[in-house]
């Protein structure tokens, strides 16, 4: 009996040391100062030319199984066109698709003629082109499907989270862009542009941001959670209504996964099944996003997809001060979902520090402690 429970308390103690302590694997440090953002006429923020010229264009997957392609884009000088012309790389037949433009106003700020038109029944793994700005100044993109669903079709995601617009940012998307495993696809963990950061949540930093990430975004899909740089809730200043840039903006197939909201929604991606949750709405027994959960993940079909993956932007284990255990509650709720479903993989952010830990369960990394006590 004694020598179990000296067991059990050396298995606990190792837990504790492992979770403070997993070890370096990059010589990455980050640097104290805090990050400098790029002023407003940095050449990453240039406005495209010429008349009504769509800037900011960002697409994402459009559907729940990557058939199609929700294509967003801002014009300034006039509504101009909602129409996205396509055709595939191996075709000259181009089809024109129609969508919708939106517009909103934050506080003294007036927001540019955001259009979102959704391009369907794509084929899988085929290049397409696509022009936006029909009828004033057209500007020209490409992205490439991915491949139909199966388990056995190699992927690669990238995965970035809290971006921003600071000198870093631009590093971060450039690191991504020169990695020679070359991503396809973005899981974006939540806080795109930091805009709130600015007197007033300064809208023009959405614009910016727009602009910046374009580069990318244009060209391969991002997958889009919210963090807490979404809310862009400033009631002092008279918006009351959470989310309300980020949601004008961007946009996300929730509808086709059968959820009520686009904060937490799902896809399917090659081999992958992926889950967006949101921390920043409610979690609790009885809301919309719980009930919506519990009938999300018993559908995934293992068979079909392997890959399991979680995106959330505050996470459940972190061992930093900050923001330290601002994602227990969630984890209450859903942790032994998770472990039940057994997801593989979760990414969060929100702490800008890098972390990552085996499987975990109740604060303890089963395995190795095993592993330990063996
Ligand atoms: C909005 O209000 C701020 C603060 O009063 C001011 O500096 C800014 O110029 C105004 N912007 C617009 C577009 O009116
Ligand atoms: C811009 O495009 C729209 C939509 O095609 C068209 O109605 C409008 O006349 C164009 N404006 C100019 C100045 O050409
Ligand atoms: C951002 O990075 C790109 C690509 O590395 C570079 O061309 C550009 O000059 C950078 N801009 C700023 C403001 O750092
Ligand atoms: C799971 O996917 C496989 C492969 O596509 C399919 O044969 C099977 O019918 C699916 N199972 C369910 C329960 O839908
Ligand atoms: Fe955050």
């Amino acid at each position: 009996m004694g020598v179990v429970e000296g067991l059990l308390a050396l298995g606990l103690i190792l837990n504790v040391c492992v979770v403070c302590n997993g070890g370096t694997s990059s010589p990455f440090v980050r640097k104290v100062e805090k990050a400098v953002d790029m002023p407003l006429d940095s050449d990453v923020f240039a406005i495209p030319p010429g008349y009504n010229a769509p800037q900011q264009v960002h697409i994402t997957q459009g559907d729940l199984v990557g058939k199609a392609v929700i294509v967003s884009w801002v014009t300034v000088d006039e509504p101009g066109s909602s129409e996205v012309r396509y055709w595939s790389e191996n075709s000259d037949q181009k089809k024109i698709v129609e969508g919708k433009l939106v517009t909103y106003r934050f506080f003294n700020y007036t927001s540019g003629f955001i259009h979102h038109t959704t391009i369907r029944n794509l084929e899988y793994n085929t290049k397409y082109y696509y022009e936006v700005g029909l009828g004033n100044t057209t500007r020209q993109f490409w992205f490439v499907t991915p491949p139909e669903i199966g388990p056995d079709v190699p992927y690669t995601f990238g995965l970035i989270g809290d971006l921003g617009q600071s000198f870093d940012s631009n590093k971060t998307l450039s690191h991504y862009e020169l990695n020679p495993r070359k991503g396809q696809t973005v899981l974006f963990v939540g806080d795109l542009s930091y805009a709130d950061n600015y007197p007033n949540h300064d809208n023009i930093r959405w614009d910016s941001w727009g602009r910046f990430t374009e580069r990318s975004v244009a060209y391969q899909p991002w997958i889009w959670t919210a963090g807490n740089h979404e809310i862009d809730f400033a009631p002092e200043i008279g918006e009351t209504v959470p989310f309300k840039p980020y949601t004008h903006r961007y946009h996300v197939p929730y509808k086709a996964s059968q959820s009520t909201s686009p904060f937490w929604y799902s896809i399917k991606r090659a081999s992958a099944h992926i889950i967006v949750l949101a921390s920043y709405s409610a979690y609790g027994k009885y809301t919309p996003q719980y009930k919506w959960l519990e009938k999300e993940l018993p559908k995934v079909n293992r068979t079909e997809t392997p890959w399991l993956i979680v995106l959330m932007h505050s996470p459940w284990y972190n061992s930093y001060n900050y923001h330290y255990m601002e994602g227990e509650t969630m984890r209450v709720m859903y942790e032994p979902w998770f472990v039940q479903y057994k997801v593989d993989v979760v990414f969060a952010g929100h702490v800008h520090a890098y972390e990552r830990s085996v499987s975990a369960k109740t604060w303890s990394l089963k395995l190795l402690a095993l592993q330990f006590l063996i």
